[in-house]
């Protein structure tokens, strides 16, 4: 099956490089959120995205004008998805969310659409049980930021075809990225270890072990990682980490997942990073 149209629902954090990649690789690229403000804001990020590649002369203006180009935003998901090959949720951490867009998906897309979700946690095999293609859907768990990092987790679940998985693996592959094929268990790989270790940050914020500001500096330092435990907590955003930890800690049980409180506080306040222009650290300046 050849792969020309894609949809991507959701343009938040991951989205929106879900978008630049997808649109950079030369596919026509419809993106599909709850509002205008928000889908312009996503296009306005997106644009500011590519503008870095030009400045640092790994791509033209030129091109960068034609992957724009590609983008179509609308906020109505059977205009948005009703010609795509592939579909890429990307929409909040919440089952009953994503399972409803699978169902709407399911009816709008043509037999042939291979329906995938960015989720962290989600089963894959519950999101494919909201449709009547289980054998269609599977997990594409790309990692922040989308343009920079090569790796996405391939989630297979139960009912994914082998023919589903190799179309999606060609996809992937299509847009640079490398891929790993994971089982559909909570968390996958990449969260259940990366969580872990923020949430053991946050506890030595409780703590008080050391400012943020030294807690990063010492693991940038010490690692040689590009950024600290909070400029990552930040980057991905607070609400999210805690729903990946709870969403592990509700199927296994295991009390190493719980979220520590100052994280839960955080979100509840909405200081989730970057996102809302504070969280571990203050952005609004
Ligand atoms: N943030 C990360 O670092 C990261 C990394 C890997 C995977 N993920 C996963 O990617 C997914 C998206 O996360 P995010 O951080 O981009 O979230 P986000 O909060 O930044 O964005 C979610 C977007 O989905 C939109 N949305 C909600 N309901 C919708 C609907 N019914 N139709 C269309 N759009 C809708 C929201 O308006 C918002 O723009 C989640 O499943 C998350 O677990 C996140």
């Amino acid at each position: 099956m050849e792969i020309k149209r894609v949809c991507i629902v959701g343009t938040g954090v991951m989205g929106n490089g879900i978008v630049q990649v997808c649109a950079q690789a030369g596919y026509d690229t419809s993106v599909v959120d709850v509002s205008d403000d928000l889908l312009q804001r996503g296009l306005g990020n997106i644009k500011k995205s590519l503008s870095k590649f030009v400045e640092k002369g790994k791509l033209t203006q030129e091109q960068m004008n034609e992957s724009v180009g590609r983008i179509k935003p609308t906020t109505n998901m059977k205009e948005g998805a009703k010609e795509a090959d592939f579909v890429i949720e990307a929409v909040f951490e919440r089952d009953d969310v994503k399972r409803d867009i699978f169902r709407q998906l399911d009816e709008i897309c043509p037999s042939h659409t291979i329906l995938a979700s960015n989720t962290s946690t989600i089963p894959i095999s519950l999101l494919g049980s909201a449709t009547k293609r289980p054998e269609k859907v599977i997990g594409t768990h790309f990692m922040n930021p989308v343009p920079l990092m090569r790796g996405v987790e391939i989630i297979k679940a139960l009912a994914t075809s082998e023919e589903t998985l190799n179309i999606s693996l060609d996809f992937i592959h299509s847009l640079g990225k490398e891929t790993a094929v994971v089982k559909d268990s909570p968390g996958f790989v990449t969260n259940r270890i990366m969580p872990l270790f923020l949430n053991e940050a946050a506890k030595l914020y409780e703590e008080n072990l050391a400012t943020v500001e030294d807690m990063d500096k010492i693991v940038r330092l010490s690692f040689n990682w590009p950024m600290g435990p909070f400029q990552l907590l930040d980057l991905i955003g607070i609400d999210t980490i805690v729903d990946v930890l709870e969403a592990v800690y509700i199927e296994t049980g295991w009390e190493r997942y719980k979220p520590v409180p100052v994280l839960k506080r955080m979100k509840e306040v909405g200081w989730t990073g970057r996102k809302t222009s504070k969280g571990f650290y203050d952005y609004t300046r």
